[in-house]
């Protein structure tokens, strides 16, 4: 299929589309790989439905886009490691990513995008909500956007995948490891312009951000807490009904997401695999 005629349907006003007509399991074109990085990076988040994608083949659709990452707290697949299954078990009382957060904030450079493929899905219930941090950012006023613009934010998994944190509560049905004492912090400027598109988002998130830097934890809450309250505006969000064999590509530089956990009893089963940037070396190489 031809890369510039990807079927695009929009799903809501600040994000997200839909496209039809790809195969992902497939040896997608140079330049179906490209057209659906445009989609990703204008639209935030794209969805896919109708695909059957081995773990294998989940793997080498998210290296079209870069490196993956191999999760530091919690266990892949034992044949492919870049492979994260997220699973609830009927008895599960707590989800993974069941709180707004953008994948992996803690790590020294924003993850390009996570890569989602529904295997299991409830009856009901399960949807996962995504909210545009670019609109987010636009939305604010002038003299704030200006004062954060000079703000960096410290981000850690400590809290997460601490002993009694959200995430660690997963350690019996998802293999998490326990991060206290080992997660280092991550600085990154509270004003990301994406590196694609230029267009900027803000870049902290109730999960992974700790602080600003420069400021301790008690004079960073109130202005991160109005910035997460803000952040979640019903404006700036879209949501997704998933269906076996639905894959969603969210682009974690200008997207918060929140997996719902509203299906007690019922089992479901996901796959993920998340696409880090480059490495220096190699994009500068490939810049001449
Ligand atoms: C995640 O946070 O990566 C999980 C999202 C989901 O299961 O819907």
């Amino acid at each position: 299929m031809s890369g510039s005629s990807l079927p695009v349907r929009r799903v809501a006003g600040a994000l997200g589309a839909e496209i039809s007509g790809v195969d992902l399991s497939a040896d997608l074109s140079d330049e179906t790989i490209a057209a659906i990085r445009n989609a990703l990076v204008e639209h935030q988040v794209i969805f896919f439905r109708g695909q059957n994608l081995t773990p294998a083949q989940q793997v080498a659709f998210g290296r079209r886009f870069g490196p993956l990452n191999i999760h530091p707290y919690v266990a892949g697949m034992p044949d492919h490691p870049e492979v994260m299954e997220i699973v609830k078990e009927p008895e599960d009382k707590v989800n993974f990513g069941g709180g707004w957060h953008s994948d992996m904030s803690f790590l020294a450079e924003p993850s390009i995008g996570s890569i989602l493929y529904a295997v299991e899905i409830p009856e009901y219930g399960g949807d996962t909500l995504f909210a545009s941090q670019a609109a987010a950012y636009e939305a604010l006023s002038p003299g704030l956007k200006a004062t954060l613009e000079g703000l960096n934010a410290v981000h850690s998994a400590n809290r997460e995948y601490s002993s009694s944190g959200h995430s660690a509560q997963k350690r019996k049905s998802m293999q998490v490891v326990e991060a206290e004492g080992m997660a280092g912090e991550a600085v990154h400027p509270v004003v990301l312009v994406h590196p694609e598109s230029g267009r900027k988002a803000l870049y902290v998130n109730p999960a992974f951000t700790e602080r600003f830097e420069g400021w301790s934890r008690r004079d960073s809450r109130p202005l991160l807490d109005y910035l997460f309250q803000h952040s979640r505006n019903e404006a700036f969000t879209c949501r997704f009904r998933w269906e076996p064999g639905s894959v969603a590509f969210w682009d974690n530089r200008q997207v918060w997401h929140y997996a719902l956990n509203d299906y007690p009893g019922q089992r479901r089963h996901m796959r993920r695999v998340t696409v880090d940037p480059q490495p220096a070396r190699v994009r500068l190489a490939a810049a001449g």
